[in-house]
């Protein structure tokens, strides 16, 4: 069902409350998500995203609730990918001829993942598009979080039509960010940058520079996952240029796999020994085979140093760990630094493997590591904690 935003605004789009797996497995959404899709209704009516393929008839049929789809003048893809695309074939079969506003990149994923040459008007950074009251300015914004996104930006109202940038995976009946718990908001927004925007942080500080210089009044925030930004949009701008510039908390996470528990040990006396030298470390401990992997990926962006521990296994180390580096290395962090440990039985390859992964995910080695044979000895556990200290020491 539509929400009205003011006069000229609706949001049309799809609440998913049953969404918990993103982008294939790739990010776990515990609340959900929405794919926002507009609807502005000036002398001319434009329709802006979407919704997700498996929705489109749903997305459709509500469309034609509010308007006579034969009076949509424009459509505006602001991005192809098939979360905001997906309901376009289904929306073309009643409206072939309406032109779709998107970049020379959006034309190229929506062609290539449809295969249909609508009536495409390809639009650079600057062009506008008059529709009465209102006109409607293109600003591209390629990586954030394909090439071909683009932001759309409504004069009079001060709307900024962000696309994912400044989005959260939340799905909810409230229309805003100002009416939902703002710790799920925050931590929601926080793990959306980490997880998706993150290896794009580059782009995202000269977008964000490039938009200030704009000098252009926003008044309002609309993204295409989750909450409008309505009170103090300014505070979601800042957060993202924080978090776009090497962010780290104070804060050390340890992630670790185990087999029989003794890696479990050396993580758990590392922290202590972490806390020992330093109260005000925030210390995250982690097994990465029993817990969330995007929450996990936002302790790791929110942190200063992590410590990765895996016993040795077939001469490498267990497969949480693997895949959880795999995950950290798209997200190309800089400015964090990192240590290993894991213990042993006879070859114990584990440190050494896990040294190398890290460095190739960018992270400075504090230092060589720490191994323990068998399961920890009394001198062992007194070496995990020292171990912790060092780390400590060496994030002042
Ligand atoms: Fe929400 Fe990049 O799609």
């Amino acid at each position: 069902m539509a929400k009205k935003i003011n006069e000229y605004v609706k949001w049309v789009g799809k609440t998913d409350w049953e969404l918990k797996k993103f982008h294939g497995d790739e990010y776990n959404t515990i609340n959900g998500s929405s794919y926002n899709s507009y609807l502005i209704e000036d002398e001319k009516v434009v329709l802006i995203d979407t919704a997700w393929k498996p929705f489109d008839e749903e997305f459709v049929e509500n469309l034609k609730k509010e308007i006579d789809l034969n009076k949509i003048d424009y459509i505006i893809a602001n991005h192809g990918e098939v979360d905001h695309s997906g309901s376009l074939p289904k929306l073309m079969e009643e409206i072939p001829n309406t032109p779709i506003y998107c970049t020379a990149n959006g034309v190229k994923s929506i062609k290539g993942q449809y295969h249909k040459n609508w009536n495409f008007v390809t639009i650079k950074t600057g062009d506008t598009l008059n529709i009465g009251e209102h006109t409607l300015t293109f600003i591209e914004a390629p990586m954030l979080h394909w090439p071909d996104t683009m932001f759309t930006y409504m004069d009079k109202e001060n709307i900024l039509f962000s696309n994912d940038a400044f989005g959260q995976h939340i799905a909810s009946e409230s229309l805003y960010a100002d009416e939902i718990d703002s710790g799920v908001l925050y931590s929601e927004a926080l793990k959306y940058y980490a997880n998706i925007v993150a290896p794009f942080s580059m782009m995202v500080k000269n977008k964000i520079n490039e938009i200030l210089k704009m000098n252009i009044p926003i008044n309002m925030i609309c993204p295409s996952h989750g909450l409008i930004w309505r009170k103090n949009p300014e505070d979601i701008i800042n957060r993202y240029y924080k978090w776009a510039d090497n962010y780290a908390e104070n804060q050390i996470t340890i992630l670790y796999d185990t087999m029989w528990n003794d890696t479990r040990k050396m993580a758990e006396v590392i922290a202590k020994g972490i806390k020992a030298e330093n109260n005000k470390i925030d210390v995250k401990v982690i097994n990465t085979a029993k817990s969330d992997k995007t929450a996990n990926l936002a302790e790791v962006f929110k942190s200063k140093a992590i410590i990765v521990g895996s016993p040795t296994v077939n001469n490498g180390y267990l497969y949480s760990i693997a895949g959880t580096l795999e995950l950290i290395r798209g997200l190309k962090l800089k400015n964090k630094k990192a240590a290993s440990f894991g213990s042993y039985g006879w070859s114990g390859e584990a440190v050494k493997l896990l040294n190398e992964e890290l460095k190739k995910c960018g992270f400075t080695l504090i230092n060589e590591g720490l191994r323990c044979m068998w399961t920890p000895t009394e001198e062992n556990i007194k070496e995990c904690f020292e171990f912790g200290r060092e780390i400590a020491k060496s994030c002042e």
